[in-house]
């Protein structure tokens, strides 16, 4: 008897994400298998005063997933670093609430998002963040010099979760926060679901179960201080509806501290 396992191909994953978050950035008006923009937003929990402090035009670009800046609480002076940072919505915030003596760096493998992130910065003025090209499983950033990791609807991307974890606690110092919103989800996806590349890069086919996700984050060398489920969230297409109400994959926001 034979059996075969199927394989995602992590480059096509690659290109596939990189394209549809490059069209995020560049077309924020598309439909996509998720909800994006302001709307969004708000209804996430984000709230309107402090999003009419940062560029509308990174906004209008939001692809997050839930509301975790409350639990990151971040305080002036901080160093933060944005895994993921898209067009910078949540770099942005980070930034107001880091202060003049604090520092945001965004990080990004996708041009689009880097180049509209960098622009608006620029031209709102935002001097204490900058957005640098790099990998989430290798940021580029040195050891121990972030007092906050912060990551909003990216990790469930990654084929290498844990690599990400270890990295957040690399460049974080001894009690450094890790705070992040993420799709997880009930239930172990089949391989129908995790070798569509498709799916992965409209954040459902990359969603690990939430154990196993809280597991690895521990491994890595934090204690989750909290976790809260994000039910406003949900995803907008029939296919990508269907395989959420089936394998109970859900937008949580997290808390954890390196130890
Ligand atoms: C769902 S969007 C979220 C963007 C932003 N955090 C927000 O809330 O709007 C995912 C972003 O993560 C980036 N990304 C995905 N996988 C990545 C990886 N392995 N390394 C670096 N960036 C990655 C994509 O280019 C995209 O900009």
């Amino acid at each position: 008897m034979s059996t075969t396992t199927r394989q995602l191909d992590t480059s096509e994953l690659e290109e596939r994400v990189k394209d549809m978050y490059q069209e995020v950035a560049l077309e924020p008006g598309h439909e996509f298998h998720f909800e994006t923009g302001r709307p969004l937003a708000e209804r996430l929990g984000y709230p309107a005063a402090d999003l009419d402090r940062i560029p509308a035009g990174a906004i209008e670009s939001f692809a997050g997933v839930g509301y975790f800046l409350g639990l990151a609480a971040i305080a002036p002076g901080e160093t933060v670093l944005d895994l993921g940072s898209g067009s910078g919505t949540d770099s942005f915030l980070a930034a107001l609430a880091a202060g003049p003596d604090g520092k945001v760096v965004g990080v990004d493998m996708t041009d689009g998002q880097l180049d509209k992130a960098t622009r608006l910065a620029a031209e709102a003025g935002f001097g204490n963040v900058e957005f640098s090209k790099g990998y989430i499983e290798h940021p580029p950033v040195a050891d121990a010099s972030v007092d906050c990791v912060i990551s909003n609807g990216v990790i469930n991307l990654s084929p290498d979760k844990p690599a990400v974890f270890a990295a957040a606690a690399r460049a974080l110092r001894p009690g450094g926060k890790l705070a992040l919103s993420d799709i997880v989800s009930a239930e172990q996806l089949p391989e129908g679901v995790t070798c569509d590349a498709s799916l992965w890069a409209a954040c459902i086919g990359g969603a690990m179960q939430r154990d196993r996700y809280r597991e690895a984050i521990e491994t890595a060398g934090f204690e989750v201080v909290s976790v809260q489920e994000n039910t406003e969230y949900r995803f907008v297409s029939d296919r990508a509806d269907n395989a959420t109400q089936k394998y109970g994959v859900k937008s949580i926001s997290l808390l954890a501290r390196r130890s």
